[in-house]
């Protein structure tokens, strides 16, 4: 089974992808971390993010162990990664690079010890739309920009980054911005996919309705 959860940042998205494949026996695939990879590298080299050239070499060049090794950074979560993965996956070649990599997890899903999977839950932005267009269940998952602000506030606060919430609020409506605006696979729900909003729902309640969906169709 191949499920999709697709939707904007701070959504809710990951909390409900890693119970979903808990429940169900999935792997979990975290898209942004590819680009967050890139981003990062791209960063810690001095380069900028926008530079096209140098942001296709080091997408080229990246494998999991790679992502893996650099997602130990402290900035790989931070708003300067966040940023930067944002520019990253604005570019169209990066983007086509990368789209292998996500495909082909599908081909034999299987856990960090090794296991095999039943399937995978996708995370990401257009992971219904372009990775895996025929997926079993397709999710697009939002909430309004000032809900998941907070949340993300809270997050950075748990993990001890400096910020307040206006200003994560002005850069939650900044990469919404880049992340819908852009010309290639922008944030947008897939036409078969069923949309869930968050603002007022907790975690549990949204679990519970997507494992009801899932159960239904299986
Ligand atoms: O989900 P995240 O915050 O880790 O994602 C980081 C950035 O990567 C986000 O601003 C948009 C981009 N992204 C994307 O364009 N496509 C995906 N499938 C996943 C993430």
């Amino acid at each position: 089974m191949i499920i999709t959860i697709d939707g904007p940042a701070a959504a809710g998205k990951g909390t409900l992808a890693q119970k979903l494949a808990q429940k169900y026996g999935l792997a979990y695939f975290d898209t942004g971390m590819v680009y967050r990879a890139v981003g990062l590298d791209l960063i810690l080299h001095n380069i900028n993010p926008e530079s096209e050239q140098n942001a296709l070499a080091i997408a080229r060049g990246l494998t999991f162990s790679k992502m893996i090794e650099l997602s130990k950074h402290p900035e790989f979560r931070s708003d300067i990664g966040g940023q930067a993965a944002s520019k990253v996956a604005a570019l169209a070649s990066v983007r086509a690079e990368l789209l292998k990599m996500q495909q082909d997890f599908a081909v034999n899903p299987s856990f960090a010890d090794g296991k095999k999977a039943n399937g995978v839950v996708y995370d990401g932005r257009d992971t219904g739309t372009v990775v895996c267009p025929n997926a079993d269940i397709k999710l697009f998952v939002t909430a309004t920009a000032e809900v998941r602000a907070m949340r993300r506030y809270k997050e950075y606060l748990d993990k001890g980054f400096a910020s307040s919430f206006d200003e994560v609020l002005s850069q939650t409506r900044e990469r919404d911005i880049r992340d819908s605006s852009r010309t290639s696979a922008p944030l947008k729900p897939a036409d078969d996919a069923v949309i869930i909003d968050t603002s007022d729902m907790s975690i549990d309640e949204v679990f519970n309705n997507v494992c009801q969906l899932i159960d239904k169709k299986y």
